[in-house]
């Protein structure tokens, strides 16, 4: 495993870490808690040292679960958690404003969660944009910053004006934002600014939902549980959480004329060329694909030892892009 630093934290992280959505154990369907937990070891044995959570991943289930890993483990974990949906599940909608108790009562619970004094990446979870723009957001947490019970502040983005916006504030280290071969705008609209401003990239979503393994057939039917299933077309929330907004169908196809690009063989899968296809993007700090299963976990995390793509697979990658996949992202972008 490589290690990068994470933008203005100073701190190395690996270049692949681990995305702990699926151990909510809600949108993903089931993931038992010994599977979970032999998730997280297996990482840290792969030289793993990042995970991103939110407190909202099945409800605070993902940070408990992170959090008996914690006692568990002698290696140091650095782990990134987000705020600001639980109030959107509460409400059933957005609060007007973000208040001093509800960052609080957020925080609080997510030092409870992870069984830490002070957490090291709070992140705003993909709150409107407008929210960002009046700044107001961003003073909550240098507050909570000066106060210690936080280390370092950013924002997961759904758009690439939502990054720009996000990065204007001096305290933002890190932007998580939806970066794969699908969705590349933001190698060229986004990549540049943040490196110029020492700001982290995590990159969501690496693997368009598992449709970037190649793994999947046309006609495939995910469980009711799974959001690949009740948020395929964005019902429930934004549609690029969800095979980075491509329509699931045209994806199968994409993939296949990726993958034929790729070139995977019997030593090296379609998803370590994927994140490799990531990495070598300098300014990325760390890609965070989930995993359901333990094998995943250990294939994700040899990308980082694999070569870098060659030019042409870049070029071919990015012409296939410009002619056949941009036209198809739906949502914001
Ligand atoms: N708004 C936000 O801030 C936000 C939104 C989305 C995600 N995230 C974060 O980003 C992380 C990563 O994104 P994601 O989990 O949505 O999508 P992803 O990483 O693109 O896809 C993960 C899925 O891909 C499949 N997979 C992973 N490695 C594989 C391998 N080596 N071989 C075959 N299949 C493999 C698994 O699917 P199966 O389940 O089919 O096994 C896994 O559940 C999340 O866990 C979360 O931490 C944040």
């Amino acid at each position: 495993m490589k290690y990068r630093t994470l933008g203005k934290t100073g701190v190395k992280v690996s270049e692949i870490g681990l995305g702990t959505w699926q151990l909510g154990g809600s949108d993903w369907g089931d993931v038992s808690e010994k599977d979970a937990l032999a998730i997280l070891h297996r990482s840290v044995e792969m030289g793993i040292n990042f995970i991103d959570t939110a407190d909202v991943y099945g409800m605070g289930r993902s940070e408990k679960l992170i959090g008996k890993f914690l006692k568990e483990t002698k290696e140091t974990v650095y782990v990134a958690t987000k705020l600001g949906r639980r109030e959107w599940i509460e409400n059933n909608g957005w609060p007007t404003k973000y208040t001093i108790e509800m960052v609080k009562r957020d925080i609080e619970d997510s030092l409870k969660n992870l069984g830490v004094d002070s957490l090291f990446l709070e992140q705003w979870h993909c709150i409107p944009t407008e929210m960002l723009k009046s700044g107001e957001a961003f003073e909550l947490l240098e507050n909570f910053k000066k106060k210690g019970l936080i280390q370092h502040w950013g924002c997961s983005i759904e758009s690439i004006e939502e990054g720009l916006i996000c990065m204007e504030h001096p305290g933002c280290e890190t932007l998580q934002v939806i970066f794969n071969i699908f969705r590349q705008k933001v190698a060229t609209d986004l990549l540049p600014i943040a490196k110029q401003k020492n700001v982290g990239i995590l990159a969501r979503v690496p693997l368009a939902s598992g449709l970037l393994t190649g793994k999947f057939k046309k006609g495939h039917k995910f469980p009711e549980k799974d959001h690949r299933n009740y948020n395929a077309d964005g019902t429930a929330f934004n549609v690029g959480e969800t095979f980075a907004g491509v329509p699931f169908e045209k994806g199968v196809e994409l993939a296949e004329k990726i993958k034929e690009i790729l070139k995977p063989g019997d030593n090296i899968s379609m998803a370590q060329l994927a994140l490799r296809w990531i990495l070598d993007h300098e300014e990325v700090s760390t890609v965070i694909p989930g995993a359901t299963k333990i094998d995943q976990v250990t294939n994700n995390a040899y990308a980082s030892s694999l070569m870098v793509l060659s030019q042409e697979v870049h070029q071919r990658l990015k012409e296939l892009y410009k002619k056949e996949i941009e036209p198809f992202i739906r949502g914001k972008y």
